[in-house]
């Protein structure tokens, strides 16, 4: 009997000095292990032998085991707590004092600031902004826009077509949108269609094979080339926040009649030339015209009755005009240190 507790008493010393020599939760966990241990822990082997003991022992030695494992149990705890708060001031080093580190905020590409203005101005025109898709039937972007097999104006605009979809192929124009437009709504309307193009190009300077351009089209009663040059001429004097001088020279593209290429006066230098315009004063910006009566007739439009007029914005051009950047290639790069400056 004697024995037995001093043999507790001993347990008890030995495993008060373990635990705070314990430098981290594994050796605590060991010393819990060697004393309360289900399987061989000294404590516990001799709370599992108390109903071996004779009767009238039984209540002193087991209330004296039980008083050792609560007040052990409780030590194992308070030196767990310590330890972890411990780990937690070294290994984060944590001040919550200091000040938080600046977040880097995202920004938008030069393309969709352009892009974003030039459907402002339209939208206070009351135009509305429509889209069409990228993977478009050859039909829309070439055939319905006057444009069938074999005519010539499809090889400058060689594009990406679809293996063993023949009918498919990357819209080399926004133009494209017109006929499905015209299919899905009824005259008046006037809207325009930014987006993705996409051309078999050889990439330059000025040249890229994924670009963007803004459609525009107006149908209506009457309408004439003095509204389309109205319209484009104060689009320019919005957007380049100056009053526009504009003049047409003729061009053709199969899908207006009759065609036109708008200039206007170089913004930077008021026409008197500079390295923007190539010394010409005048900056080439906006193919248009009148919209051909074939295509009407492709979107079911009496070209008796209705007529309009409409255009094709380059949008690289006219952010590359508005940030005076030199190169095409630049937009789509992805270099950092390019776009990071708008
Ligand atoms: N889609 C033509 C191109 O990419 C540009 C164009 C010309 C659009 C005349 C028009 C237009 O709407 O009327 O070359």
């Amino acid at each position: 009997m004697e024995d037995l507790i001093k043999k507790i008493k001993n347990i008890k010393s030995q495993a008060l000095k373990k635990i705070k020599k314990a430098k981290n939760q594994k050796e605590l966990e060991e010393v819990w292990r060697n004393v309360l241990g289900r399987k061989n822990g000294d404590l516990n082997n001799i709370l599992k032998s108390i109903k071996d003991l004779p009767k009238d022992k039984r209540p002193k030695i087991g209330a004296l085991a039980n008083k050792t494992k609560s007040e052990i149990e409780k030590e194992v705890q308070k030196q767990k707590n310590s330890l972890s708060q411990k780990s937690s001031q070294t290994s984060t080093n944590f001040d919550p004092t200091l000040p938080s580190k600046s977040l880097n905020y995202g920004h938008l590409n030069p393309l969709t600031k352009v892009k974003r203005k030039v459907e402002n101005i339209f939208s206070s025109m009351g135009y509305t902004i429509e889209q069409g898709p990228e993977l478009e039937k050859d039909y829309y972007n070439f055939e319905a826009l006057n444009i069938p097999k074999g005519h010539p104006a499809r090889d400058s605009q060689d594009t990406f077509f679809i293996k063993d979809h023949p009918n498919l192929v990357m819209r080399t124009q926004t133009s494209a949108a017109q006929v499905r437009i015209m299919e899905k709504q009824n005259p008046p309307f006037r809207c325009i269609v930014p987006g993705r193009c996409f051309r078999h190009e050889a990439r330059d300077a000025s040249h890229e094979h994924t670009f963007f351009q803004v459609e525009g089209m107006v149908i209506d009663k009457n309408i004439s080339v003095a509204n389309l040059i109205y319209t484009l001429k104060s689009f320019l004097s919005i957007f380049f926040k100056k009053e526009a001088k504009v003049r047409l020279r003729p061009g053709f593209f199969p899908f207006t009649e009759p065609s036109f290429e708008l200039d206007f006066n170089c913004p930077f230098c008021q026409g008197k030339g500079c390295s923007v315009c190539q010394q010409t004063g005048w900056i080439e910006l906006i193919p248009c015209g009148m919209v051909h009566p074939n295509v009407l007739k492709s979107g079911n439009i009496n070209s008796k009755k209705w007529n309009g007029f409409a255009f094709g914005l380059g949008m690289d051009r006219l952010a590359m005009l508005q940030y005076k950047i030199h190169d095409i290639r630049l937009f789509r790069k992805g270099d950092l240190r390019f776009v990071k400056q708008f």
